[in-house]
């Protein structure tokens, strides 16, 4: 019997988001039904909605979840009903180019559930990054469940799914902070602010938070920022240069999506240093840059997806840091609310009063 749940749903470019009865599907074969538990707001659901992402309205909106597999269907060994699963968008297919060279992290060819799910009239949805998690109930493939420990709150683990886990991977993986490096990140959002707490991880001697707002940067500095700088009030290369001996950060990690703050990212980075887009550009935006720049400063200029995450290998590994203590991901939570306040939390975000704002369902 298909379920009927209440989900949230974009239904037009720039229209506000409306609580509407889905129709979710028995799973099918390789498929999972998840009872979603929490669902963090994601500046991509934002995107999605203001048509910046792809123009296949309505969209099932939420994509940063946790819950519990509630069935699965035919050939499904992965999971079982009553595990506690992070919901990912990299369930790797293993038969790609990219996988078979051994780097399942840049997989082209993930899955997501072959059936759709519908509104009440048949209305076919896309699920925001193939998940659709603001729903009592999502239809996901099995390999978009990964099991993680049942003792982390959904709410906590649920921001693995995408924008904590795509700014710790920035540092962590893309970016490969090591100890002693120095790093600058721009933009001190969820993202932004993950990839503070990832360099702080990994040891970096130096990082230095550039945001708009203050209360931002103050946060940072909670996520293991050793430095702030307000690019309203200071031309942040500058900024970064002086706090690096004149030099420019080896790591720099742009995590707004803008033309400008990408230029800033690639003049506060040190000769031969890296830069890390992680943030989401839209589709309009362009980049102009002396060619002789990039090819006179060397180095690597690389963007990030996901933070280039295995969540097989990675989401396990930071709930257990999460469950020793090593790895606060909680303070990311700076409030949970309803289904029928995700306008509300995009008003929020939009304003900076917020980290994550995590429904609770
Ligand atoms: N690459 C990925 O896999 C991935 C995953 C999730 C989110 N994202 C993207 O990452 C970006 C950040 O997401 P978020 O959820 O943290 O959003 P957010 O809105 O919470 O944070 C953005 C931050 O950037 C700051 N900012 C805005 N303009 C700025 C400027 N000119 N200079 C410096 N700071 C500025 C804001 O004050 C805010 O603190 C978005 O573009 C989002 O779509 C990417
Ligand atoms: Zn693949
Ligand atoms: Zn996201």
């Amino acid at each position: 019997m298909p379920y009927e749940v209440q989900g949230v749903i974009a239904r037009g470019k720039g229209q506000e988001v409306s609580v509407e009865t889905v129709i979710v599907p028995d799973p099918g074969p390789g498929e999972a039904v998840v009872s979603v538990q929490a669902c963090g707001v994601c500046h991509t659901d934002l995107h999605y909605r203001e048509g910046g992402i792809s123009d296949d309205f309505p969209f099932l909106l939420g994509h940063e979840a946790a819950g519990v597999v509630e069935a699965v269907g035919e050939g499904v060994t992965e999971v079982e009903p009553g595990d506690f699963v992070i919901l990912n968008w990299r369930a790797v297919c293993g038969q790609c180019r990219a996988c078979l060279r051994g780097r399942p992290w840049y997989c082209f060819n993930t899955h997501n559930a072959a059936q759709k799910m519908t509104l009440s009239d048949g209305t076919e949805l896309s699920p925001a990054l193939g998940i659709g998690a603001f729903l009592g109930k999502t239809l996901v493939a099995a390999g978009q469940c990964t099991k993680v420990s049942a003792d982390a709150p959904a709410e906590v683990a649920g921001l693995l799914g995408c924008g904590v886990m795509a700014g710790l991977g920035a540092a962590l993986n893309t970016g490969d902070i090591t100890r002693g490096d120095t790093v600058a990140v721009i933009g001190c959002g969820g993202v932004g602010d993950a990839a503070v707490l990832g360099a702080s991880l990994a040891g970096a001697s130096k990082i230095i938070a550039v945001d708009v707002d203050d209360r931002k940067l103050e946060w940072a500095r909670d996520f293991g920022a050793t430095d702030t700088v307000n690019s309203r009030a200071n031309d942040p290369v500058e900024a970064i240069r002086d706090l690096t001996g004149g030099f420019g950060a080896d790591v720099v990690i742009e995590a707004v999506g803008r033309p400008e703050t990408y230029r800033q990212a690639f003049y506060a980075r040190d000769l031969a240093g890296t830069v890390v887009l992680v943030g989401v550009p839209t589709p309009e935006m362009k980049l102009e840059l002396p060619l002789l720049d990039v090819f006179g400063r060397g180095g690597s200029l690389k963007s990030s997806w996901y933070g280039d995450c295995l969540p097989s290998r990675d989401f396990p590994m930071l709930i257990d840091l999460f469950l020793q203590g090593r790895l606060p991901l909680d303070r990311f939570v700076t409030e949970t609310i309803e289904l029928g306040q995700v306008e509300e939390a995009f008003a929020k975000m939009h304003r900076g009063d917020v980290l994550r704002s995590v429904v609770i369902l």
